[in-house]
């Protein structure tokens, strides 16, 4: 067992984890920060982001319109007030991540070639060609390696926050107003011990949690951790029922996760079409392949219930192809590799599930409803997205969130003068090495399926108390296992994804009424 202690304990190594840890070194030299991540340091959903970054940057485009589509997008049960400062702060984190070290594209006069996505009206994508989340990924850990006050922890799994539960472990009842929390409890990968992580400020930064869904474009670490940490530690949760499918994954049966086909793509012209080569958008909204994913995905979702095929197609043959190569090398070679050549044949796509509007709720300052404890990025729920998050405003809000948290720690840091936390350490007593691997990836699938049957695009009463059934009896499976077993990771991701599955399938039996991402036959 070991007890280590940082300042500044941060989860997670994405675009908001090492943002924000980069803000905080910069402004604090003399605060100790810890990155703790669970698997190599640069693998996040961040790596595999394509579109790019939406920043009002044309002088013909505006704040206004940005926030328009934005709350559009969201179906208008966004936060205005976040809204504008998120949109109005962003060519500043823009300029700040340039100056990091960032490269993205120019167009032939010399300005930034500025992409079109689904839902927003002006061009206003920054983009790296469409491999924009590796290029911010590896600026930021280039930067991050820079500043001698941050440690970074890859192959460290954080399994639990450490809040006044485990502090005054005897106390029955506590008043949810007034948890704090003190770091995390974290399993080292490398020794497979459990070690005790103290800390002034901890920042939740683990991500998403597609992996609940059999499809999604998201890799296999996005599986709610930070999300389903603060749950059990009774922070508040919000909007996770507004769970966002991609309309646009590379249909490849089998095959997890889906390689995405950015909406760039369509952004950039390609039509979305049906067996019989119709164009079938225009049908459903007059912004045609560009409405927001909202509305794509269901689209599609009804032309194939209708029609009985498995996937839809991405036509891409009218475009200039030389540009389409220039702008999507990686999403061309990917289609090469599994032979279909874009410029002439379809691309077979379906919608995948993509990302998280909800999880810990925050204020604008990026602080939870736990103290010194804060979220941000895909984990966090800020009131951006509303219903449904539009377009490349994911990165964008985790920038954002970052700096703010920064300015929030650098106010208050007369806190790093204050005593470390005296926190008990893991209790491991009467667990054995685990020997329910099999089961554990059972259940994984299992619930996947569960979640992708019943609880996807269009939902129903009747198909959420099904899920609700069968996720009951994967719980208490699970949680048989827990009792006994030794702690794995792949033991935590699972109780994580049920702990996600059971709070997307209450919220949504709570929601009457059909909003952006949220779709129930009932409703
Ligand atoms: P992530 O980047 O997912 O990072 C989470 C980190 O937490 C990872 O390092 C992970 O290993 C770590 N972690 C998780 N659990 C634990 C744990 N228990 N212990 C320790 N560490 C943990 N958005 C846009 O705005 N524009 C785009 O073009 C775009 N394209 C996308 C394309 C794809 C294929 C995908 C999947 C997403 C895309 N998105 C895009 C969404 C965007 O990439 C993500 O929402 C954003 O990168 C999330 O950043 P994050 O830092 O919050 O989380
Ligand atoms: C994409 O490139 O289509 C993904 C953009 C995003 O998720 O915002």
């Amino acid at each position: 067992m070991s007890l280590k202690h940082f300042d500044i304990l941060i989860l997670g190594s994405g675009v908001a984890g090492l943002s924000t840890a980069i803000k905080i070194a910069k402004k604090l030299p003399n605060t100790s920060i810890g990155i703790v991540t669970k698997s190599f340091e640069n693998e996040s959903n961040t790596k595999y982001a394509q579109g790019g970054i939406a920043v009002v940057w044309d002088k013909l485009d505006s704040f206004e319109s940005h926030i328009k589509d934005t709350m559009d997008a969201g179906d208008n049960l966004n936060n205005l007030d976040v809204v504008k400062m998120v949109i109005s702060d962003a060519p500043d984190r823009l300029k700040e991540l340039i100056e990091w070290g960032a490269e993205f594209d120019y167009d032939k006069i010399g300005d930034y070639d500025l992409g079109k996505e689904g839902g927003h009206s002006a061009n206003r994508i920054i983009h790296h060609k469409d491999i924009t989340g590796l290029e911010i990924e590896n600026t930021l850990l280039t930067q991050v390696k820079n500043l001698p006050n941050i440690a970074t922890l890859p192959h460290h799994f954080a399994i639990d926050l450490i809040t006044d539960h485990h502090v005054n472990g005897k106390i029955k009842t506590y008043n949810k107003e007034n948890i704090s929390c003190y770091g995390a409890y974290v399993l080292n990968e490398n020794t497979k011990e459990i070690e005790t992580y103290t800390a002034f400020k901890t920042v939740v930064a683990t991500g998403g949690a597609g992996q609940v869904y059999a499809s999604t474009t998201n890799p296999v670490i996005a599986t709610g951790d930070g999300i389903a940490m603060a749950y059990r530690a009774k922070a508040q949760i919000n909007d996770i029922e507004f769970v966002q499918f991609h309309p646009s994954a590379l249909y490849q049966p089998g095959i997890s996760p889906a390689f995405l086909i950015s909406e760039a793509v369509r952004g950039f012209g390609a039509y979305l079409v049906n067996k019989a080569g119709e164009r079938f958008m225009f049908k459903v909204d007059e912004r045609g392949e560009l409405a927001s994913r909202d509305i794509v995905a269901r689209a599609i979702d009804n032309e194939l219930n209708t029609s009985g095929e498995d996937c839809v197609y991405l036509d891409c043959r009218h475009l200039d192809f030389d540009k389409y190569i220039n702008h999507f090398p990686n999403i061309n070679e990917k289609c090469l590799s599994i032979g279909i050549d874009a410029q002439k044949d379809l691309i077979p796509v379906i919608p995948a599930c993509h990302y998280f509007c909800g999880g810990i709720d925050v204020d604008a300052s990026g602080r939870s409803s736990i103290g010194n404890m804060y979220a941000c990025g895909e984990a966090s729920r800020t009131g951006l997205h509303g219903a449904n998050r539009l377009a490349s405003n994911s990165l964008l809000e985790a920038l954002v969130y970052g700096h703010n948290i920064a300015q929030d720690i650098v106010v208050n840091k007369e806190i790093f003068k204050a005593e470390k936390p005296i926190v008990p350490e893991w209790d491991a007593e009467g667990t054995t090495a685990p020997k329910e691997l099999i089961m554990i990836k059972h259940n994984k699938k299992a619930l996947q399926s569960v979640m992708s049957d019943f609880v996807s695009i269009v939902r129903s009463d009747e198909r959420l108390d099904k899920a609700l059934k069968r996720l009951d009896e994967i719980y208490f499976d699970t949680e048989e296992i827990y009792k006994k077993a030794k702690l794995s990771p792949q033991l935590c991701e699972l109780r994580n994804l049920n702990a996600i599955a059971y709070l997307i399938v209450k919220e949504s039996q709570k929601r009457k009424e059909n909003k952006g991402a949220f779709f129930s036959l009932d409703c």
